[in-house]
């Protein structure tokens, strides 16, 4: 048992797997993990809920105005040996995976008043170090200062497929067509917006994993996480 507990920071594209890393890390190291992008997801479910946004509009201030109201908690769930996102007290891990909100929630993430609630949550997460965390910004406006901080990437085709297949195993009806589309738009709003855009810290490792296994890869990143312990 290591007494010294760091921060962990694992940033990239859209499905990359950094959920799946984040997850086995956690377990492994007995550490918190936090998915932030499940935040963000949460607050576009509660955006479109309210009507805010719509194919035909976006009530940017409408929803700002509305922030306060939004609260956000992760609930551990013993069945699933993982923690669920709820919003306003109700679980909403399900509803937060859809395509509608992966259609919208990059247009919600790029909201700095969105953000500026967000980062503050994820801060006070991390106070005690010993976590997990994977988004966009982690290592560049989160945390900063995390003692490893590893960025991840993979071709565009290889995340739809996997993506792909982890939706339509869950029963969802959707085209592999669609979910690429998804995912390249995204990853274009997502490294353009003004506020805290996706992008590899100075002080990250890259881990491209197009071609490399789970397990592979968890042995990889444990061992530099070993490192710094
Ligand atoms: O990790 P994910 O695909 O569930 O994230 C959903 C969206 O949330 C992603 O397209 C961009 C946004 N996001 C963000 O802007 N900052 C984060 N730290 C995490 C996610």
């Amino acid at each position: 048992m290591q007494d010294k507990k760091i921060t962990i920071a694992i940033d990239g594209f859209s499905s990359t797997g950094k959920s799946t890393l984040a997850k086995q890390l956690a377990r492994r190291l007995n550490y918190i993990y936090v998915d932030t992008g499940a935040m963000y997801r949460a607050v576009t479910l509660y955006a479109l809920q309210q009507g805010f946004i719509s194919v035909s509009h976006f009530d940017e201030q409408g929803l700002v105005t509305h922030l306060p109201k939004v609260t956000l908690k992760f609930v551990f769930n013993t069945e699933v040996a993982h923690s669920e996102v709820f919003l306003n007290n109700v679980n909403v891990e399900h509803d937060i995976r859809s395509m509608e909100v992966s259609n919208y929630v990059s247009k919600i993430a790029a909201l700095p008043q969105v953000r500026e609630k967000l980062v503050e949550q994820q801060r006070f997460m991390g106070r005690e170090k010993g976590i997990v965390m994977d988004g966009r910004d982690i290592g560049t406006v989160v945390f900063p200062d995390a003692e490893l901080k590893i960025f991840m990437t993979a071709g565009a085709d290889a995340r739809a497929r996997r993506r792909f297949d982890e939706l339509t195993g869950q029963g969802r009806d959707v085209s592999y067509e669609e979910v690429l589309k998804n995912i390249e738009e995204r990853d274009y709003i997502d490294s353009n917006r003004k506020d805290s855009p996706l992008q590899k810290a100075v002080d990250a490792i890259e881990v491209d994993n197009t071609n490399l296994s789970i397990d592979a890869q968890f042995e990889k990143i444990l061992k530099l996480a070993t490192a710094v312990l």
